[in-house]
Order: C-alpha cells, then sequence, then structure tokens
C-alpha cells in the first residue's frame, strides 16, 4: 500500500478501529517516511525517539498554528492548550513545567500510593453493589475514568464533589487535541473551555483567599508573586492540561490492563498474587496499546536525520504506538509479553516534553489492576469491548463485565 495512502487511512473509522495494519504499511517504506510534501511520517523506535530529543523539531506552538491554522485564536480550548507547557517551547516550555516538575518527580508521587488506594477500594466497593444481582457493570465508566480524575483532583486541590463534572469536561476539551478536523466536537471542546474557566477563575479566588498544601494554591502564590514566572492565562491554561492530561490517558491505560487481565486469567492470577507482576505488567500494556498513538513535532530549522533531509517549516508525524511494535527493538513485536527485559516503550513520549505525570500514571495502574484483579477473582467480559472513535487519544469506549462474588472486604 502506498504510505500516503496508508496515512490518510489512519484518519478513517475503520483506521480508528485497527490502526495497526497501517502503521505495518507505512513501515514497508522505511522508518522514517515521506508521506507528502512537507510532512515525514516516523515509525521506527529509534526514529521516533530521535525526533522527539531533536531541540530543532519543535512543537505546534501559537506561531506555529498562525502558519497552518491562523482561526486557531478563536478557539478557547485551542488556546488554553497553547498557554500550557504542552504546546510550548524552550525556553518558555522551560520556566512553566519547572513550575510543577518537583511535584511529579516518582517520590513525590509515591506519596499518593495510599490515597490512591483508599480511592480505587471505594470504587471497587460501588462496583460491588452495582454488580452484586449480575448485572453487568461498565469498567470504563465506573472504574478506569473515575480514579485518575480523582487523583488528579486530589493533587490539584479541587472539589472531590465536582469529579464527575471534570471528568466530562475534561472529555470534551481533549477533542481538540485531534485537530482541527471536526468543527462541531471543536465547539464542544470551546464552549467545555469557557465554562471550565469561569469555574477556574472561582478556584484561583478561593485558593488565594485560603491557600491550602496543593498544586493550584502554589501556582496562584507563585503567579501573585511574579507574574513573569507563570502569567494569569498560562495559570488557566496549565490547570486545564493538568486536569486533561492525565485522566483519558489513564483512564484507557486502566481499561486496557483490565481488559487483557480479563481476557487472560493466567494475567489475573499474577495481579492477584505477585505484587512485582504489576510493574512489569502496566510497561507491556503501555508498550502494546498506549493510549497515546501520536504526536508531531514541527521543523523550526533544516534537520537531516537518517538521511533524510527535513526543511524548515516541515512536519513530523511520531507514531508512538508503531515505534512500540518495531521489530528491530521488539522481537515478535504483536504478542503480548510481560517478560519483555529492558522495555522502555515510547507511549510517554521522550525529549523535553516527556510525559510530567509518567510516574503518577504508573502507579496508578499498578495500584488498580491488581486490587480489581483481587476483590473480583471471578470476573468475565459481558459483552465485547468497544473502541472509541478516535485515534490520538486511542482507548475503551465501553468494558462491560459481570463481576461475580467480589471476595475481600473493603477497607476504609
Ligand atoms: C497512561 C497515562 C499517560 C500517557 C500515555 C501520557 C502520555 C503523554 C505523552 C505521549 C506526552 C508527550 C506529548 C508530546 O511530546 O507531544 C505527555 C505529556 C504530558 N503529560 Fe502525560 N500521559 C499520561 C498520564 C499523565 C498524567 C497522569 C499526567 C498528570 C496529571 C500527565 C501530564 C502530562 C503533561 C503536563 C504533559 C506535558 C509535558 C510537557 O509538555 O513538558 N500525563 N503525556
Amino acid at each position: 500500500m502506498d504510505p500516503r495512502a496508508a496515512f490518510e487511512a489512519l484518519g478513517t473509522t475503520e483506521g480508528r478501529q485497527d490502526p495497526y495494519p497501517y502503521y505495518d504499511a507505512i513501515r514497508a517504506h522505511g522508518d522514517l517516511v515521506p508521506v507528502k510534501k512537507g510532512s515525514l511520517v516516523a515509525v521506527g523506535y529509534r526514529e521516533c525517539t530521535r525526533v522527539l530529543r531533536e531541540p530543532a523539531l519543535q512543537v505546534q506552538d501559537g506561531t506555529a498554528f498562525d502558519r497552518v491554522y491562523p482561526e486557531w485564536r478563536s478557539h478557547s480550548s485551542v488556546c488554553a492548550f497553547t498557554d500550557s507547557m504542552l504546546y510550548s517551547n524552550p525556553p518558555k516550555h522551560t520556566r512553566q513545567r519547572g513550575t510543577v516538575n518537583a511535584d511529579f518527580t516518582p517520590q513525590q508521587v509515591a506519596r499518593m500510593r495510599p490515597v490512591i488506594e483508599d480511592m480505587t477500594t471505594r470504587l471497587l466497593d460501588r462496583i460491588a453493589d452495582l454488580g452484586a444481582d449480575g448485572s453487568p457493570v461498565n469498567l470504563m465508566d465506573e472504574f478506569a475514568s473515575r480514579l485518575p480524575i480523582a487523583v488528579v483532583s486530589a493533587m490539584l486541590g479541587f472539589d472531590a464533589d465536582r469529579q464527575v463534572w471534570f471528568r466530562d469536561i475534561a472529555s470534551a476539551i481533549a477533542v481538540s487535541t485531534d485537530g482541527f478536523t471536526d468543527p462541531a466536537a471543536l465547539a464542544t471542546a470551546d464552549a467545555a473551555m469557557d465554562e471550565l474557566a469561569d469555574h477556574f477563575g472561582d478556584v484561583i479566588t478561593r485558593k488565594r483567599g485560603c491557600p491550602a498544601a496543593d498544586i493550584v494554591s502554589a501556582l496562584v502564590r507563585l503567579h501573585d508573586s511574579d507574574p513573569a514566572k507563570l502569567s494569569h492565562d498560562e495559570l488557566i491554561g496549565n490547570m486545564m492540561l493538568l486536569l486533561t492530561a492525565g485522566f483519558e490517558t489513564t483512564a484507557f491505560l486502566i481499561g486496557n490492563g483490565a481488559l487483557m487481565a480479563i481476557d487472560n486469567p493466567r494475567y489475573a492470577a499474577l495481579l492477584r498474587t505477585q505484587q512485582p507482576f504489576a510493574a512489569a505488567y502496566v510497561e507491556e500494556v503501555l508498550r502494546f496499546e498506549p493510549p497515546v498513538h501520536v504526536t508531531s513535532r514541527w521543523a523550526a530549522a533544516d534537520v537531516t536525520m537518517f538521511d533524510q533531509h527535513i526543511p524548515a517549516g516541515s512536519r513530523v508525524v511520531v507514531l508512538l504506538a508503531a515505534g512500540n511494535r518495531d521489530p528491530r527493538r521488539y522481537p515478535d513485536p504483536n504478542r503480548f509479553d510481560p517478560g519483555r527485559a529492558n522495555s522502555q516503550p515510547l507511549s510517554f513520549g521522550g525529549g523535553v516534553h516527556f510525559c510530567l505525570g509518567a510516574a503518577l500514571a504508573r502507579l496508578e495502574a499498578q495500584t488498580a489492576l491488581p486490587m480489581l484483579a483481587r476483590r473480583f477473582p471471578q470476573i468475565t467480559l459481558a459483552d465485547t469491548a468497544t473502541y472509541r472513535d478516535r485515534w490520538v487519544i486511542r482507548g475503551l469506549r465501553t468494558l462491560p463485565v459481570t463481576t461475580g462474588r467480589a471476595v475481600t472486604a473493603s477497607r476504609r
């Protein structure tokens, strides 16, 4: 298949349902493949890694948007992302990321373990009630999507009673990361962002009057002490980013991990009984079914790598999910194997934008999946699990299960 046709197929419903054959079709033409004038696609593990670490290949910031989509300023959801660290380049990116880096180190995040355990126990209690009469329970709605938003809300210092609202708002806003292809979805994202920004205004006022030991209180203090360190728009943009970036992604990691364990009782048994297995299992779920399939970079200057000349202004699409299945890096890449040594999947990106929340996401999944397996040893699929019709952030829409007997008493 022509690489351009394979790449374009990734934007279709068929491509989104199963993108892997199209990744292989592009890979058949090389590991860094021109697909049209001014656009290359990185599919190899080594190529994706290198692109993400090349300083001249940058994220699409306001200046890049001005070139390709000048109307972006009329979309509040896109503006908020553009004010955040994810859509900024150094030195602005370095300054913004420095405001929260220390809150997300593995050591700092490890302190959240008891909170995550407690939240997981409460969610499992609720699922035990919902499924006690044999009714099917959608694990995506009742578990996978609830835990990440509860955890990140606690870290940021948001109201616990707004978690379901945050979850729905975050889902609507995240659509704007899929590009500008769907005007209706973008309008929904903008409306959700406006609502969220109003609420953030109230939160900022409250934290200013009554600061607490949470991330948003610290960011408000920093902004008030010196807006050059963090402007008002950057404060809102990064509050939105922290809320949304870790929500759907971690929900999909937990959902994918749960599905794989329900389908393979051997893995469920190991999760139940062997604590160290959880880390290897979660790494392989990340490699095999990464929640973020793709990101991209723009050439701020001419670059040459792997014998390809990349002129300034070109776009390089980084297929993280394809790099994770590069046969040169992972023997038998389409086989799920938690026994792989030194895996290091590309699922959290790389370089200066390496996922800020990687340690948190891993901890949530490594905690939640064994607890789920222990609590419901008879859990089975009640119906086929279905994928959402999206590509960039890809994961399950439904995971209907019958819980069977719940064995572990709840701990509160
Ligand atoms: C399984 C879960 C997650 C996955 C797969 C994931 C994936 C990613 C990826 C691929 C990037 C880099 C994007 C790029 O380079 O263009 C990224 C960046 C980011 N992630 Fe995550 N993420 C996850 C969870 C989280 C969590 C829990 C948080 C925080 C609460 C978070 C916060 C961020 C932030 C703030 C950035 C931007 C970092 C920067 O630009 O310097 N993520 N994530």
